[in-house]
């Protein structure tokens, strides 16, 4: 007999990773500093004119919303985000330094916080630094994360102008209900404006962000939500799973946990979106992602080419990542990389000449073919063994009996129906997508040593 959803959620709802990165940031450590990272930029300046993504983190908004889980500064003043802008420059120049051979970029993501916390003056500068230092690809996929409530029709035209072709806008929900109990309203006016203004700027590809799991959502306000954003036409739509971590951000207990959906109803929540997305004619795309047929990111699925980073699913992702800016992490030459958190140790790092690395760490061959397998289940929801033989050797049955028994043992992914065997591997069924982090954390061999922790560590799967 098919498990049942409540089974399912009993006994798959856990806590787990997102996998922006395998062993995820959780296993990053202190041994790994400044000459590590300067050590990996070398070899990756050495291993020829491949192309480069940057991040660069803006992590400045002016109000904060209760939900949110990212790396940000609250500064309704703009007296730090001056001097913050002077030691991106400054952290650019070390980086170009140290690349003297790798100067193309394919990739290049503002994100934050909000980049449009920044006047256009900020912004054209800020690009034109990098533009000085490095080179864009032809087809070089430039993107920045907006919020529609601070963007002006003035920054959306210059972003055009200096070249960005991507942008991303939160909506998270339009039911009033939620917006207040999320302290963040934003109406479906200001929105579309911002949609459509970019659209005639030439935005090539427009994303909007939602979440399901948020306080006081309800079925039928959520359909609401999705029967306005499907209104926009946005090329791509991601609707994240909430990561309630309030032990990590303090902020998050001013939600009432009373008011939070159900893992049911989340589930659901979840569920309506994928009905309705896909049936406006929309693809499905790994975890959370939604894009029209003729976006590059349906394309990229299409053909198998999805990546998956820190900044989520990408397209033109390079094979080696850096970033700019505090908590920005990079990933280079078989190594991650992540930056001081705090403004102050961002500040100090730079004034003194250094890379304000924090931690890091080096990928050993087992990390390195179990990023491969995790990578291919959250981008395309499958995974070839032969394609894992003829990349790094082994047997896969045989190396990996011991994941493969978990996942069909009784209660397991398999058994519960949530994946297949196929002729030539194993792939995720359709009810089996939204558990698809449940498969991968069955190939992570870091996570027993993580959940072994006194504190908890991740958001629930659901
Ligand atoms: C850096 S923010 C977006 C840019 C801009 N500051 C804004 O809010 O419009 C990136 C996205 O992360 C998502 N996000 C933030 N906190 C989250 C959380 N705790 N759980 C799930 N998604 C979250 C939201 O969808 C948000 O739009
Ligand atoms: S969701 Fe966006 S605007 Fe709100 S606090 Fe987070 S980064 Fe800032």
């Amino acid at each position: 007999m098919e498990a049942t959803i409540p089974d399912l959620i009993r006994r798959h709802d856990v806590p787990g990773p997102r996998y922006t990165s395998y062993p995820t940031a959780v296993s990053f450590h202190e041994g790994f500093g400044e000459a590590d990272y300067r050590e990996r930029l070398a070899r990756a300046d050495e291993s020829g004119d491949a192309p480069l993504s940057l991040y660069v983190h803006l992590p400045f908004c002016a109000a904060r919303c209760l939900y949110c889980g990212c790396n940000v500064v609250i500064s309704p003043r703009r007296s730090v985000s001056g001097p913050y802008l002077e030691q991106l420059l400054r952290e650019l120049d070390l980086l170009a330094a140290a690349l003297p051979r790798r100067r193309r970029l394919s990739q290049m993501q503002w994100g934050g916080g909000t980049p449009t916390y920044y006047p256009v003056s900020d912004l054209v500068r800020l690009f034109g630094a990098v533009g000085e230092r490095f080179t864009f690809t032809d087809d070089a996929e430039i993107g920045i994360e907006v919020d529609p409530r601070v963007t002006s029709g003035e920054q959306i035209d210059a972003l055009a102008g200096l070249g960005f072709n991507r942008l991303s806008a939160g909506v998270q929900d339009f039911a009033p209900e939620v917006q207040a109990a999320i302290g963040r309203v934003q109406s479906e006016e200001e929105t579309r404006a911002l949609v459509e203004r970019a659209r005639a700027a030439g935005f090539r590809s427009i994303n909007l962000d939602l979440i399901h799991g948020l306080p006081r959502q309800s079925a039928a306000g959520f359909a609401r939500t999705l029967e306005q954003v499907l209104a926009l036409r946005p090329d791509r739509v991601a609707v994240y799973s909430f990561a309630y971590v309030p032990w990590l951000k303090g902020h998050m207990r001013r939600i009432d946990p009373g008011t939070l959906p159900s893992p049911g109803l989340k589930l659901e929540l979840l569920a309506l979106a994928w009905e309705a997305f896909t049936g406006a004619g929309y693809r499905a795309i790994g975890m959370d992602h939604f894009a029209l047929p003729d976006d590059d990111m349906a394309r990229a699925a299409e053909s198998g080419t999805l990546s998956r980073n820190f900044m989520g699913y990408t397209v033109q992702s390079a094979s080696d990542l850096v970033g700019l800016g505090i908590s920005a992490i990079g990933d280079v030459a078989g190594a991650y990389v992540q930056n001081v958190k705090k403004l102050s140790d961002y500040a100090q790092a730079l004034a003194a000449g250094r890379f304000p690395v924090e931690r890091g760490y080096a990928l050993d061959a087992d990390d390195q073919v179990r990023r491969f397998v995790i990578g291919e289940i959250m981008c395309n929801a499958r995974l070839d063994f032969a394609e894992v033989e003829r990349r790094f050797g082994g047997v896969f049955e045989r190396d990996f009996a011991a994941e493969l028994g978990a996942l069909a043992a009784p209660g397991g992914a398999m058994a519960d129906g949530l994946l297949e065997r196929t002729a030539d591997g194993i792939a995720l069924t359709p009810r089996g997508r939204p558990f698809v982090r449940i498969v991968a954390m069955a190939f992570d061999r870091h996570l027993g040593a993580v959940n072994a922790g006194a504190k908890p560590v991740f958001s629930r799967t659901v």
